[in-house]
C-alpha cells in the first residue's frame, strides 16, 4: 500500500455532553496502544474541543474539528475561525462532510474555500466525498466522487497534499447500518486515487490516504481496511463508544 500509514477519525457529530465527552476521550486515550502503526483523530462538537483537548494532549491522539469558517476573523455571527481551533489545540479539520453538503447546504465553492484556508493555516484536512443512493443507482458514483475531489482540491498545491486525506463516504451508508461491500468500496477508492493521479501525479496519489466512512464497526473494519486502497476510516456512530472505536483503530493498525 505504498507505505501509507492508516488513519482513523472519530466524528462525534452533534452528540455527547461534557461528562460523556470526557469519559469517551479518556477511555480512547488510555486504550490507544498503536501510535506507531495508525494515526487517530477525534472530532468533538465545538463546546467540548478544549476540554477533550486536555485529555488527548501528548497522547498521540489528535484533536480535530468538524467545521469552521474560512475567514480570519470578523463579523461572522455563529462561526469559528481556524486560528481559534489552533488556539484550543486542534490540528485536523473535516471539510465536505455529507451532512454539511446535504443537510446544511454547503456548496462545492464553500467547501473548496474552507479546504484551502485550512491548508494555508497549516492544518490537516479530511475532505469528504461520496455519492447519494440515486446517483449510485444511476452508475454515477465515480463521476460524483471525481467532481467532489476536483472541486474540493481546486487551487491546492502539490506540496500541501501531504496534509490532505480524502474520506470516501457513500451518503446512503452514513448512519444507516448499510456498508458498501469491501469490493465496491475498494473500486471507488481506486477510482479516486486515479483522479488524484491525474491532478498531482502518481507519487502523490500513491501517498495520499483515502479513508472509508459509512457504518464502519469493529465487526466490518478489518474487511474494509484489508482492501489495498482503503487506508483507514472516518467513523461516526461507532466513535461514540470507546471500545468499539478502539476495535476499529486496532483493525487499521493491523493493516
Ligand atoms: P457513521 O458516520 O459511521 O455513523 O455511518 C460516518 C461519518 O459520517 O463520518
Amino acid at each position: 500500500m505504498a507505505g501509507r500509514k492508516p488513519f482513523v477519525g472519530g466524528n462525534w457529530k452533534m452528540n455527547l455532553n461534557t461528562a460523556e465527552a470526557a469519559a469517551v476521550a479518556s477511555a480512547i486515550v488510555s486504550g490507544f496502544k498503536a501510535a506507531g502503526k495508525v494515526d487517530v483523530v477525534i472530532c468533538p462538537p465545538f463546546p467540548y474541543l478544549a476540554h477533550v483537548g486536555s485529555f488527548v494532549k501528548n497522547s498521540g491522539v489528535k484533536l480535530g474539528a468538524q467545521d469552521f469558517y474560512f475567514a480570519d476573523n470578523g463579523a461572522y455571527t455563529g462561526e469559528v475561525s481556524l486560528a481559534m481551533l489552533k488556539d484550543v489545540g486542534a490540528s485536523v479539520v473535516l471539510t465536505g462532510h455529507s451532512e454539511r453538503r446535504h443537510v446544511i447546504g454547503e456548496s462545492d465553492v464553500l467547501i473548496n474555500a474552507k479546504t484551502r484556508a485550512a491548508l494555508n493555516a497549516g492544518l490537516e484536512v479530511i475532505l469528504c466525498v461520496g455519492e447519494k443512493l440515486e446517483q449510485r443507482e444511476l452508475g454515477q458514483t465515480d463521476a460524483i466522487n471525481a467532481a467532489q475531489v476536483c472541486y474540493g482540491l481546486a487551487g491546492v498545491k502539490a506540496e500541501q497534499m501531504s496534509k490532505v486525506t480524502i474520506a470516501y463516504e457513500p451518503v446512503w451508508a452514513i448512519g444507516t447500518g448499510k456498508t458498501a461491500t469491501d469490493a465496491d468500496a475498494q473500486a471507488a477508492h481506486a477510482a479516486i486515487r486515479k483522479v488524484l493521479g491525474g491532478l498531482y501525479g502518481s507519487s502523490i496519489a500513491d501517498a495520499t490516504r483515502i479513508q472509508y466512512g459509512g457504518s464502519v464497526k469493529g465487526s466490518n473494519a478489518a474487511g474494509l481496511f484489508g482492501q489495498p486502497d482503503i487506508d483507514g476510516g472516518l467513523i461516526g456512530g461507532a466513535s461514540l463508544k470507546a471500545d468499539e472505536f478502539l476495535a476499529i483503530v486496532n483493525a487499521a493498525a493491523a493493516k
